[in-house]
């Protein structure tokens, strides 16, 4: 067993440590397990896959504490998935996991949720991570490092489940940005531009378009309104990318198949049809003459997304 896989063994639930037993925690930890051992191991009682009972009664309502307005799912969405899974009504869609961690005493300390994604070309799976939190009292006590480990060895457990012939890849994880310059006010500028710090610190990337013409650079990412609505927003894809892989994207598909499976999950778990047949309208027109490519979280600028499109059924400005 590897160093860190050691040192978690006693604090995982049943459910999560027969889940990732083959894998090398280690080796796709961004920090070694003695750092683990000194910052977050003494603040941890014990580390689950949550179920829709935990979720319900100790988690939701840390994660309503941290996400506001239309950047958070419905409780209800989340909990009935999370029953559908448990009861086995999700086998052909992307698995939706919770990692959570509990302080000695019990009490919720943080989780990370997201959903697998499998691209379409059979070799790489993408755990897409929708929100991860840590409660004020365990901040900077690398909660959020081990679940961003425990969510890349998740997805390639997942993945393993799912091989057939050929092995998947888990080259990153997958999630959404604000850059600092979005929100409307200096409080929730502030809030973007530490997420912005944190996530660099971790070497993430903004997975972005390139246009051949002129060299403009556009976000990838238009979020489909969650409610029936509301209108899309123009966030920017970010990249984590995997300790064990080098960080780089293969080709122009792997960019597309990253955004279509994107689309496939929300219209697997339902989302208003409308809504997300409009976001990807926007998408691929901006694909048009455009080539993928990654840059710096911190390099991304408010003309590389806000304003950007033609104009789409006059929906396009909110972002
Ligand atoms: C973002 C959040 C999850 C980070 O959790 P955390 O457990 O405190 O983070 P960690 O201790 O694992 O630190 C991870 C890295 O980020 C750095 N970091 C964490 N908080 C930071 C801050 N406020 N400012 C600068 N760097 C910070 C750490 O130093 C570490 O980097 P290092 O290895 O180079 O030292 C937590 O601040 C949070 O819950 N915020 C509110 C919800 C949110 O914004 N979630 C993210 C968007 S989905």
């Amino acid at each position: 067993m590897d160093d860190l896989a050691q040192l978690l063994e006693s604090k995982l639930d049943q459910r999560l440590r027969s889940h990732i037993t083959k894998i090398n925690l280690t080796s796709i930890s961004r920090i070694p397990a003695s750092r683990i051992k000194k910052t977050a191991l003494p603040n941890i009682g014990s580390i689950e896959l949550v179920s829709s009972e935990a979720f319900a009664t100790s988690y939701d309502e840390l994660y309503r504490s941290n996400f506001h307005g239309g950047e958070r799912e419905r409780s209800d969405l989340i909990v009935t998935r999370l029953q559908d899974d448990a009861n086995g009504l999700r086998e052909d869609l992307a698995p939706y996991r919770i990692i959570g961690i509990r302080d000695p005493a019990g009490r919720v300390a943080g989780g990370a949720q997201f959903s697998v994604l499998f691209l379409k070309d059979g070799r790489h799976a993408v755990p897409y991570l929708q929100y991860v939190y840590v409660r004020p009292e365990n901040r900077r006590q690398d909660l959020s490092e081990l679940m961003h480990t425990l969510t890349l060895a998740v997805a390639m457990a997942d993945a393993a489940k799912r091989r057939g012939n050929e092995d998947i890849a888990v080259p990153f994880t997958l999630f959404e940005t604000e850059p600092p310059v979005h929100g409307s006010s200096a409080d929730k500028r502030a809030t973007a531009a530490e997420r912005t710090k944190i996530h660099s610190k971790s070497g993430s990337v903004a997975l972005m378009l390139r246009r051949i013409a002129d060299h403009r650079i556009l976000s990838a990412h238009v979020q489909s309104g969650l409610e029936i609505g509301e209108p899309p927003l123009t966030y920017v894809w970010a990249l984590r990318g995997n300790p064990g892989v080098a960080l780089e994207l293969r080709d122009d598909q792997m960019g597309k198949a990253l955004v279509a499976a994107y689309y496939q999950s929300l219209r697997d778990e339902g989302f208003p049809e409308e809504n997300i047949a409009l976001a990807e309208r926007m998408v691929e027109a901006r694909y048009r003459g455009s080539e993928f490519c990654l840059m710096p979280l911190g390099d991304v600028t408010k003309e590389m997304y806000v304003d950007i499109d033609e104009s789409e059924s006059g929906m396009g400005g909110k972002t």
